[in-house]
Order: structure tokens, then sequence, then C-alpha cells
């Protein structure tokens, strides 16, 4: 079996690169027959998404934008360090139909803060895809548009996904040994 060591930890094969596309280009079709003619703009969060965000956009036929948003902390005396700052939206998304791109959704924390976030500036519609929904994990209620894949509770990496900052590169996905 295909393994990998990242850091301290070992990981091995858990889907493969061939596998991740075939599922990417499931749900790019699904948003290419359900967005036709909306003029969507993709918002893919770095910086887990950009693998993601790369290969579904390439299957991407209907006219539209993409953009890439970070989330920061804040910094200095006001910060709770728990709200963090969608940093990098730049265009009008205003009346848009937007396309928020995760790499992965887990307790769902971190969706519900960039969708209270990307509200404020008055979209017509927010669509989610993840390329990694945790079901058992997830604690909101907001419904996941798109999902390429649901998995357990296991830490994965690899196809834009970290360990500690490592393993973005790996083409295919790892799960944990424990
Ligand atoms: P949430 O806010 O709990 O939904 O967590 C989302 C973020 O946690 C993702 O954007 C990832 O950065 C990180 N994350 C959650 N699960 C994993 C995993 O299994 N591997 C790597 N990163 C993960
Ligand atoms: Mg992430």
């Amino acid at each position: 079996m295909k393994t990998v060591q990242v850091l301290d930890k070992s990981f091995s094969i858990y889907l493969s690169e061939e596998k991740i596309l075939e599922q990417v280009k499931r749900v790019a079709d699904e948003i290419n027959r359900d967005l036709e003619g909306q003029d969507p703009i993709f918002m893919g969060i770095l910086n887990g998404s950009f693998m993601f965000a790369s290969d579904l956009y390439k299957d991407i036929v209907v006219d539209s934008q993409i953009t890439f948003l970070k989330l920061a902390s804040y910094e200095g005396t006001s910060s709770t360090g728990k709200i963090k700052r969608l940093i990098g939206i730049n265009e009008d998304i205003k009346d848009k139909t937007v396309v928020v791109i995760e790499d992965i959704v887990d307790t769902g924390h971190t969706l519900e803060n960039i969708i209270k976030q990307l509200n404020g500036y008055e979209p017509k519609s927010i669509k989610i895809v993840t390329l990694l929904f945790k079901p058992g994990a997830y604690q909101k209620d907001y419904p996941i548009d798109y999902t390429c894949f649901e998995i357990p509770n296991d830490f994965i990496l690899g196809y834009g996904l970290d360990y500690d900052g490592y393993g973005r590169n790996l083409r295919d996905i790892y799960k944990i040994v424990e």
C-alpha cells in the first residue's frame, strides 16, 4: 500500500488522483447544468482549495469568473482571535450568484464564518461546493450544494490539504495511520 511520511505522521493512500478527478468532473457537470446563464463568480478559499479549484474550474463551461479569498486573523487589540476576516473581495458581488469553493467542510465553523461575511455584500445567492465533507463532524445547517466525497472523521491530507503546512503537493489524498 502506498504510504507517505509527513513530519511525524504516516499516511496511507485513500483517494487516488484518478478517482478525485472523476468526482471533480461529475460536480463540475452538475454546476454547469444548474448555473447556466447565471454568470456566477467562483470564490476559492485559500490555501486548501487551490488545487481543487484549479481542476474544477477547468471543467466549468458556463460564462463565469473566479477569484480567491483568504481567512486572515485580525491583528491588534480588537481581535478576539476567533472570528477570522475574509480578505480579497474586490469584485462587486452584490446581486451575483457566488460559488464558494472549499477543500473540506469539517465542523462547518469556517464555512459559517465565510457565509456570514459574504452575506454582508448582498449576493443574489451563495452556493457551496466542497471537495470533502465530514457529515459526522458537521455542526451547522447550511446545505452543502455540491460534494465530491463524503468521508469519515479521519484526518486526511494531499491534493491541497495540509498537515501543519506540509503535504499539499501530493496528487492523491491520504488518510492518517493511527
Ligand atoms: P471546520 O471549520 O471545522 O469545518 O474546518 C475546516 C478547516 O479545517 C478546513 O478548511 C481545513 O483547513 C481544516 N481541516 C479539517 N479537517 C481536515 C483534515 O482532515 N485534513 C486537513 N485539514 C483539515
Ligand atoms: Mg482550509
